[in-house]
């Protein structure tokens, strides 16, 4: 799979993909992040990405010349499944958007700063938005980062068994259960004795129950819609 991210501030996006699990899904040729700098597709003595907006107010609005061409150069070499815009007012991302974007082979991301893109843009070439959560983000650059992250680790062949998606929280609209590692007693609090226990059957009917209890007390929404899907 791969993302072409459109950005003003690439520098923000060095690192976020180059550790851990991501890193390995590039490594073995599973993952593709490529980030392009808005810059250099704007024209004239400033290169300018941005400017005022009409009708007045504080805040600068970003250009359509310079995005349509970044744009279109990319739509050039490849077909998109998806050209994403990240921005407040967008759909907010939950596990099932990570899943279904993760199916799709080519994923254009834009991110916005300032007041935001041009209308223009949305209109004529943005085919999903998204919001990672409802505060505000200077820029898109960290939101997209999120995106990369949550739906590069489904691509599959990403995980092991080891880190397998299955036991994600969310995954199942359940939250995960508590975890422990040893020592097996820390200043006298002690591990669940069901999870020393050597039963896989007990132990799993645990963490079942305990994925349950957490979703209900933390989770009401989750819960509700995780009981309603079971009567199915
Ligand atoms: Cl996608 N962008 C910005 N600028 N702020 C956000 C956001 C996105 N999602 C939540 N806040």
């Amino acid at each position: 799979m791969r993302f072409d991210i459109i950005t003003v501030l690439p520098e923000l996006l060095e690192s976020p993909f180059n550790h851990s699990i991501l890193k390995r899904a590039k490594d073995r040729n599973l993952l593709e992040v490529y980030c392009h700098p808005l810059r250099d597709f704007a024209t004239g003595k400033h290169r300018h990405v941005d400017d005022y907006q009409f009708g007045g107010g504080a805040g600068m609005v970003m250009k359509v010349e310079p995005l349509a061409a970044c744009i279109e150069h990319l739509c050039s070499e490849r077909q998109y499944d998806q050209i994403v815009y990240v921005t407040p007012d967008g759909a907010q991302l939950n596990q099932q958007m990570c899943n279904r974007l993760s199916m799709g082979e080519n994923v254009m991301i834009i991110c916005g700063h300032y007041k935001g893109i041009d209308e223009r843009i949305r209109n004529q070439f943005v085919t999903m938005e998204i919001s990672i959560g409802d505060y505000v983000l200077s820029g898109g650059e960290l939101a997209a980062a999120v995106i990369v992250d949550a739906v590069g680790r489904l691509i599959p062949g990403v995980l092991n068994d080891e880190t397998s998606a299955l036991f994600d929280s969310f995954q199942d609209d359940l939250l995960a259960p508590p975890v422990y590692t040893r020592p097996a007693e820390w200043r006298g609090m002690k591990v669940p004795d069901v999870l020393l226990s050597g039963n896989d059957r007990l132990i799993e009917e645990w963490r079942h129950e305990q994925s349950l209890e957490r979703t209900r007390l933390r989770r009401p929404d989750l819960y509700l819609k995780y009981v309603k899907g079971q009567g199915e």
